[in-house]
């Protein structure tokens, strides 16, 4: 009987637990920009599981892009136990604002202060563990990645970024948002991003840039400015530490500037290099 008893409530639960999905949730958000908070927690979650923050490219949004079989961090999760929360933007044509005031200053009430909300509630409501919160996105969402590295260095361990450009690349010349900024390469990247955040002298998160060189949507050379911002920021050379040919894949070239940039330029990868879960999860120390 008991024997019995055992297996039916295991069979109830493995059944039960087989319901993990994608949920919107309330959040507290006291941002101007409001940004809808999806989550999924895995069935099989870790203990104060880490976070992986997944940002979604332009005309997408935060369920395409959980459903998306190209974006694997559904698998991540599943896999290792750790959260996902996917934020969706609010904006016509589901771009990221990456160009005003609000969004590139740290409490700026735009949306990297509504997903820096997400993140505290996370940490809160999922008791997860605020060492280990990671954030990744592609194109758009590559863009948002490195916003939210200048704007919410204290909250952010690593990013993993795929095809962007360097944080305050893009200006909002007319209330818009997400218009090129034609003197973006040669600026100084570096103080740009301090001066997102003015005073802060904490820890940053550990940058990891991935950007193809058949890339015709946001150019090639993003790859290198974006180098430039951080190398500045962590105040260390421009000249890779290490070079490692066909890694993680052929035609992948990993460069190391110390411990805490890391650049992948995809040789013949158009927009936007596709993610690369192990290495991602790697660079994260998942
Ligand atoms: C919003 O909440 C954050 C986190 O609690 C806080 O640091 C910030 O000052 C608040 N901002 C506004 C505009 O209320
Ligand atoms: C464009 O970027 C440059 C270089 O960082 C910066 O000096 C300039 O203020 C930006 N332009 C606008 C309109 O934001
Ligand atoms: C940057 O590093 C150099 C040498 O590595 C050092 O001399 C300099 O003081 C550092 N600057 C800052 C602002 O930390
Ligand atoms: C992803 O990176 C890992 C190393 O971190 C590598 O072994 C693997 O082949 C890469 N996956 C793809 C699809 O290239």
């Amino acid at each position: 009987m008991s024997v019995f008893r055992t297996l039916l409530i295991s069979s109830l639960m493995a059944s039960s637990a087989m319901t993990a999905m994608l949920t919107k949730v309330n959040y507290p958000n006291n941002a101007t920009s409001k940004v809808d908070m999806y989550v999924y927690v895995p069935d099989k979650v870790v203990e104060n599981p880490p976070v992986v923050v997944v940002i979604h490219s332009c005309q997408s949004t935060a369920q395409s892009y959980f459903q998306n079989s190209k974006i694997p961090w559904k698998h991540g999760s599943d896999n290792k136990g750790y959260i996902t929360v996917w934020p969706s933007s609010p904006h016509s044509g589901t771009c990221w604002d990456v160009s005003s005031k609000q969004t590139l200053s740290h409490n700026g009430g735009g949306d990297s202060q509504a997903i820096s909300n997400m993140i505290l509630y996370t940490i809160d409501h999922y008791n997860a563990d605020p060492k280990r919160v990671f954030v990744t996105g592609g194109s758009s969402g590559a863009m948002m990645s490195n916003v939210m590295a200048a704007t919410y260095p204290e909250l952010i361990s690593a990013v993993s970024l795929y095809s962007g450009v360097p944080a305050g690349c893009f200006v909002s010349s007319s209330g818009g948002v997400d218009q090129w900024n034609n003197s973006c390469s040669g600026g100084q990247w570096g103080n740009v991003v301090r001066n997102m955040y003015p005073g802060y002298d904490g820890p940053r998160p550990k940058m990891q840039i991935w950007h193809g060189s058949a890339d015709t949507t946001l150019s090639p050379n993003n790859y290198q400015e974006t180098i430039k911002q951080w190398t500045n920021v962590f105040n260390v050379s421009q000249t890779p530490t290490s070079i490692i040919k066909d890694y993680p894949q052929r035609n992948y070239q990993t460069e190391n500037y110390g411990d805490h940039i890391q650049g992948i330029f995809a040789t013949g990868v158009g927009h936007s290099v596709p993610a690369n879960l192990t290495a991602s999860e790697e660079w994260f120390g998942l």
